[in-house]
């Protein structure tokens, strides 16, 4: 039988993804970028984003100069903020401590903000054709059931056997040729989306089916196992749009913690009463109120469960630092988090 990566390599240059708009380069602010975007959104939703983000800021000098909220603007609607904060962070580091060249070491690019070992590596391999292994989600998957790892693959312990299976399987010797490595790390992250899918992988299609264990055990199902299950908290709050003449009251979030640098809306605690709180924290009466449905938004480490209320204040609030009033239309183009997106939204289809 053929080694594990010249079936991977060949499977990619014939099954694998060859048009996705970040390959064909090898601009490492590209193939970082899309790695960025990639951590914890799919292909298809990132396209649209890696699209416009480039056409926005084509190098990284450009990122380094952009104002934060013109980053963050870009990033709405995909989630996990601080990614976008660490790469417009990472952008000034690299102008700042490599004279704006991008670093080719999976151990210096393991050092820019928001990078861990994984992306690193992926960047060094893709950009620069180091011989390093990656080991995102898809590719833990692959592994595992490969190699017939039981257990959660985010558990340390079995992440570092992961890590070593990873390092091994590497192309090595004859396969050392010029290309190998970027083609055989796509190839890994092509059959962890394309065909060892989390629920009914196509065993049928996959070059490595005649020496996976989990395949001949009949295992696919119960590999990789599930994180352990363990409840997440839940928290309640009401969000207020208030609203005069036409425009909606926006405010900015601390830089720190969730949905940081992002505009938000005013918050308060689920039994306080709004009008109340409209007259005692802004010095406005509103005259009219309305509960809207309850929207719920899971973040990693707790689920928000919003109540939206609808104001009409009575008269015009002196703006403060860190509060903006747009028609509902132009906050869309405000970095605002998902549900906060959302709620906008139905205000202008009310
Ligand atoms: N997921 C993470 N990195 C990727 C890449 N370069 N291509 C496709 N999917 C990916």
């Amino acid at each position: 039988m053929k080694s594990f990566a010249s079936r991977v390599i060949h499977w990619q240059q014939h099954n694998g993804r060859h048009t996705l708009p970040w390959q064909g380069s090898r601009d490492p602010y590209r193939i970082w970028l899309s790695e960025i975007m990639l951590q914890q959104t799919q292909v298809a939703t990132v396209i649209p984003y890696f699209e416009r983000f480039v056409a926005r800021f084509p190098s990284l000098p450009q990122l380094a100069a952009a104002d934060e909220d013109d980053v963050l603007a870009l990033w709405s609607g995909l989630g996990y903020y601080s990614r976008a904060r660490n790469l417009h962070a990472a952008a000034r580091y690299i102008i700042e401590q490599h004279a704006g060249v991008f670093p080719d070491t999976p151990e210096q690019i393991a050092r820019l903000p928001g990078v861990g070992r994984s992306t690193a590596a992926a960047i060094a391999a893709l950009a620069h054709g180091q011989h390093c292994a990656i080991l995102d989600g898809n590719v833990k998957r692959v592994l595992a059931r490969h190699g017939g790892i039981a257990g959660w693959p985010g558990d340390k312990k079995i992440e570092v056997t992961l890590w070593q299976l990873a390092e091994a399987l590497l192309p090595t010797g004859t396969l050392h040729h010029a290309g190998a490595i970027e083609t055989y790390t796509q190839g890994m992250m092509d059959l962890g989306a394309l065909v060892c899918i989390r629920s009914q992988p196509n065993c049928a299609a996959c070059p490595l089916n005649a020496d996976c264990v989990a395949r001949m055990q009949g295992r696919t199902a119960e590999l990789p196992a599930p994180r352990p299950k363990k409840q997440l908290p839940e928290k309640q709050v009401q969000m207020l749009l208030l609203l005069d003449r036409g425009e909606l009251l926006l405010e900015k979030r601390p830089a720190r913690g969730i949905w940081g640098g992002m505009w938000s809306l005013p918050e308060l605690a689920v039994d306080d009463d709004p009008g109340r709180h409209c007259q005692e924290h802004y010095g406005v009466a509103a005259r009219s109120q309305k509960i809207l449905p309850k929207l719920s938004h899971s973040f990693t480490h707790f689920k928000l469960h919003i109540q939206p209320v609808q104001l009409h204040l009575a008269s015009r609030l002196a703006t403060a630092p860190g509060q903006i009033w747009l028609p509902p239309a132009d906050a869309l183009d405000a970095a605002l988090p998902s549900p906060i997106r959302k709620l906008v939204v139905q205000l202008m289809k009310d």
